[in-house]
């Protein structure tokens, strides 16, 4: 039997990746944003593995997955009003919520910070796997640090390899750069990592808030900003007016300017969501075909692109 058809995933797949969870080791799983590799957040030497499987700093919080609002108010010590105005809006979907937490949740989890991000994934295999472990799920992206962030199985499987104890597949991701992490516990909201939820969004529903730090300038409130992040291998250059390097194989990401003679030019959707969803996918592709650089049309400023932009300030940061 496969869950909702559309995906190969079985129940019984599930229930064993289920069961490895419980069991202390890491499984990798599809949410609508991208790929996580998860392990039980309750458990600090399930969550340790995650750190060593992706070469990430212990100085890096990583955010907890819960099936429910009534989960994560179990793992919060406080639950602002809005927490629950930004849950109910956005839950099961892209938004991470940074809230005060409650002891149970081990210090490796979040860095030694108080506080803890909370997250409910829209993807079905997701929801399913949190619902048969019946705990919360530690995750990051499932790539190694620094690197592209996972939209399918075969990513993960490339980046992780043997690292990981086993991995559903969902699919590719519909929202394709990781969720907006929004922080609660200032004086004001402010967006810590901006993501699948436009900030214009948020305002709606909570109020004006701040911009957060710069991605790429100065120190960051946040552990996990490093600068370098989110990167293909091949050098990535943002550009305007087609303006690419004149030497060398590349690969040219088009937005609106005409197209090029001297790179291999992938025309990329007008519309932001559109375009988030096919980032991850298209530079995974790109990094595979030899070429000396990516050159990619810089998005306008605009609170719709805001997710994307920050993404490629920092693919594109060496
Ligand atoms: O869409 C996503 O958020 C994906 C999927 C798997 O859920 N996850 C993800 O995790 O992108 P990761 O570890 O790659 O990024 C977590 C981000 C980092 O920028 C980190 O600094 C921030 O969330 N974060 C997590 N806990 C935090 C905390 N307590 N305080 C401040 N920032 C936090
Ligand atoms: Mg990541």
């Amino acid at each position: 039997m496969t869950l909702e058809g559309r995906y190969q995933t079985t129940e019984q797949q599930i229930q064993e990746a289920a069961e490895l969870l419980r069991d202390g080791k890491l499984v990798a799983f599809p949410t609508e944003t991208v790929y996580g590799l998860g392990a039980n957040a309750l458990d600090f030497l399930a969550v340790s593995r995650i750190f060593h499987a992706k070469g990430r700093p212990e100085t890096s919080p990583l955010i907890v997955h819960v099936a429910t609002i009534e989960m994560a108010r179990e793992l919060a010590a406080e639950w602002p009003e809005t927490a629950q105005k930004l849950a109910e809006r956005f839950w099961p979907g892209p938004l991470t919520l940074v809230v005060r937490k409650k002891p149970v949740i081990p210090d490796i989890v979040t860095a030694g910070l108080p506080t803890v991000g909370l997250r409910m994934p829209a993807h079905p295999v997701a929801l399913a796997l949190l619902r048969a472990s019946g705990i919360p799920i530690a995750a990051p992206s499932a790539n190694r640090f620094t690197q592209l962030s996972p939209t399918t199985a075969e990513h993960v499987r490339q980046g992780l390899g043997r690292r990981v104890d086993y991995i559903l597949d969902g699919g590719g991701c519909e929202v394709g750069i990781e969720s907006t992490v929004v922080s609660l516990v200032g004086e004001a909201p402010s967006i810590l990592r901006p993501g699948g939820v436009p900030r214009n969004e948020i305002e709606a529903v909570i109020g004006p808030i701040t911009a957060g730090p710069h991605p790429v300038e100065g120190a960051h409130p946040s552990p996990g900003l490093h600068p370098q992040h989110y990167s293909p291998r091949t050098p990535l250059l943002l550009v305007s007016g087609g303006r690419v390097p004149e030497q060398g194989k590349g690969a040219y990401l088009q937005l609106r300017s005409a197209a090029l003679h001297n790179a291999a030019t992938v025309n990329m959707p007008a519309e932001p969501r559109e375009y988030a969803a096919r980032l991850y996918a298209t530079l995974h592709e790109l990094d595979d075909g030899g070429y000396d650089w990516i050159a990619v049309d810089v998005p306008e400023e605009a609170p719709e692109w805001e997710g994307v932009l920050d993404r490629l300030r920092r693919a594109s940061f060496r």
